[in-house]
């Protein structure tokens, strides 16, 4: 059984992990979500301006009175820049298994927030939800994102052709990746 707990506050060593807020659209939208070089690996495609990301934050902030809705702005401890989003989502009742997602914004990738942020995320979904498999896909044209996934022990289980047509009309084929729980319970006991 899945235990939902909405969206608490997750903290890492230098990322803090909590619900988006109305006053984070503009940060939202200049740090990752008007820029297709982050845009461009996802389905839906940048914003043009911002009140399409203050539309997008309103429908998000509408979610957070379910249970069911797991969506957290990562925050940097050390200056509280909002930089980036990461969430589980598409939890199916039949087999306790859903799926994550998250952007980093370009000016900080490369500096491990991705990996700290969805290894937080991770262990929140396999200890506190109770979540059987957590699952992803990448277009292999992001193999940053392939790379944080394996860094967090989840495993290629294949590759999807065409599985995706992006904003820009291009499809592209995506490897797809999954962990279960107790995989990674057995992981976490080696450590
Ligand atoms: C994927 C993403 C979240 C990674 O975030 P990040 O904070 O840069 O991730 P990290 O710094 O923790 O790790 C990135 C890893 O990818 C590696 N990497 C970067 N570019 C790479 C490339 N072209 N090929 C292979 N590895 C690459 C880095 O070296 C690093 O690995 P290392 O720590 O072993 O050196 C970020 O690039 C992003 O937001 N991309 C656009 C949105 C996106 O792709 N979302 C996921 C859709 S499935």
């Amino acid at each position: 059984m899945i235990y939902y707990s909405g969206t608490p506050t997750l903290e890492t060593d230098r990322l803090v992990l909590r619900k988006i807020e109305l006053s984070d659209a503009q940060a939202i939208f200049d740090h990752w979500l008007s820029d297709d070089r982050v845009m461009d690996n996802l389905i839906k495609g940048a914003h043009k301006s911002v009140s399409e990301t203050i539309e997008r934050v309103k429908e998000i902030l509408g979610k957070y009175d379910t249970q069911e809705f797991c969506y957290w702005g990562i925050e940097l401890k050390a200056s509280g820049e909002l930089i980036g989003a990461i969430d589980l989502f598409n939890f199916d009742s039949m087999t306790e298994n859903c799926e994550v997602g998250y952007s980093i914004g370009y000016k900080w990738w490369n500096k491990g927030y991705g990996t700290e942020a969805l290894r937080a995320v991770i262990e929140f979904g396999f200890r506190h939800m109770n979540i059987h498999k957590i699952s992803a896909a990448h277009n292999t044209d992001n193999p940053a994102s392939g790379k944080i996934m394996r860094k967090v022990g989840m495993e290629q289980e294949g590759t999807l052709k065409h599985m995706i047509r992006n904003a820009k009309n291009l499809y592209k084929d995506c490897a797809v990746y999954g962990l279960l729980q107790e995989d990674y319970l057995k992981m976490e006991l080696l450590d």
